[in-house]
């Protein structure tokens, strides 16, 4: 069923009403300060739509994994300070999770004005998706809008639990433009039908993208292997990975996968090895059957890079997650920088490439590249759980069109 956005809702039926919305504001913070803002920043256009049409906006958002009790450390009064920089709205933090506190703070901002609450996850009923929470949060506000894609596969309180709550109540519950455009990009690679369609997978485990790799397979031209999960598709080609991070209970799985995809999957045929992972190492570039004795694979190396970026630049649909080595480690980081200059470049050429959040979404902005790309998720495990055909909650609890 297709959803309903913040832009099915006339500017009209936003003014003068309190809205609720649902961010995921779960960044990264040094020191008390925001270190990393994008999350942030890509939710600035769902809150200037409200705040333009006259309305009021209670935010919520979790940050980190408190467990359930209030940890300093986890306080979101850091973000509502970057928030009001970036905004350039006023913008209000209320130091708890929900009551009185709450319903007075909401009661005295004024129309076309924010207020942050605390992070939801400092309530136990937030991750128990608690429909006592769900409903004291609804009982603030006429629409909700979740705009929350990194946390859209989670059915927590403030996420599934509140649509259902507003939704029973006989309020719209849409999806924010952030959202919207997430799944715009992230549907819209799986529904391409421009040929070649390439995917590229990298990071340490099979096992976490065994759903994404699954779903990947019968619908790609192309499927690039890289990163330490190739280490376990080597061991299954029965190669020889010296002291490399290898997935020991997953080779037989890989091997399947060998023999499904067949030519479909590309593996590197030469890496950066080195004794140890640390950037001082003394690294060699060796075919992938020379690894031995103590050699950590660590990067792909020069040959796979060309070839990647060879059948990269043939491509038409590009769907990108994952690092081809230990990129946190400039050294290590050449086959990653070059996967993201390669998939930018055939960006350029019209070609359409999305890449999943976390690592990936990292190496993107290390690169350089990461404006060039025709769409970066701000979500790790959601885009993942999206492109592996699961029903995300925070998506499926939201009204849809048909209703209306
Ligand atoms: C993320 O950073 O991927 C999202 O905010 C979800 O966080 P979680 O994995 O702690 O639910």
């Amino acid at each position: 069923m297709i959803k309903k956005s913040l832009t099915d809702l006339e500017p009209a039926r936003l003014e003068g009403r309190t809205v609720l919305v649902r961010a995921d504001l779960n960044v990264p913070l040094d020191d008390d300060d925001v270190s990393d803002d994008q999350r942030i920043r890509a939710s600035l256009p769902t809150l200037r739509i409200l705040c333009d049409a006259g309305a009021k906006v209670v935010l919520l958002s979790h940050l980190g994994r408190p467990k359930g009790r209030a940890q300093p450390e986890f306080s979101l009064a850091p973000v509502a300070r970057r928030l009001g920089d970036l905004l350039e709205y006023p913008v209000r933090f209320v130091g708890e999770t929900h009551g009185e506190a709450v319903a007075h703070a909401v009661a005295d901002t004024a129309m076309g004005q924010v207020v942050l609450l605390e992070n939801t996850r400092f309530h136990p009923g937030e991750t128990e998706n608690d429909p006592e929470l769900s409903a004291s949060w609804a009982d603030l506000g006429d629409i909700f809008v979740n705009d929350a894609f990194g946390t859209a596969h989670r059915a927590h309180a403030s996420t599934a639990g509140l649509a259902q709550a507003m939704r029973s109540r006989g309020h719209e519950a849409v999806a924010g433009i952030l959202m919207a455009r997430e799944l715009r990009y992230l549907e819209g690679v799986l529904r391409m039908p421009e040929r070649p369609f390439l995917a590229i997978i990298g990071g340490a485990k099979i096992s976490t993208k065994i759903g994404v790799i699954s779903a990947l397979l019968p619908l790609v031209d192309r499927l690039l292997i890289g990163g330490a999960m190739a280490n376990t598709f080597f061991r299954a080609l029965g190669l020889d990975t010296g002291e490399s991070l290898v997935e020991e209970d997953a080779i037989d799985l890989a091997r399947e996968l060998v023999e499904e995809g067949g030519e479909t999957i590309v593996l590197p045929v030469d890496c950066v090895v080195a004794p140890e992972v640390h950037e001082g190492a003394p690294a060699r570039i060796v075919d992938r059957d020379a690894v031995k004795g103590v050699d950590k694979i660590v990067d792909i190396g020069p040959r796979t890079r060309s070839r990647f970026a060879d059948m990269i630049g043939e491509a038409r649909v590009i769907f990108w997650n994952g690092p081809m080595g230990v990129f946190e480690m400039a050294p290590f980081a050449q086959g990653t920088i070059s996967v993201a200059e390669a998939v930018a470049d055939a960006c350029d050429s019209g070609a359409m490439g999305v890449l999943g959040g976390g690592d990936s979404a990292a190496a993107a902005q290390q690169a350089g590249v990461a404006h060039r790309l025709t769409h970066v998720s701000t979500g790790g495990g959601a885009s993942l759980e999206l492109i592996a055909g699961a029903e995300l909650p925070g998506v499926a609890s939201l009204s849809g069109v048909e209703n209306e």
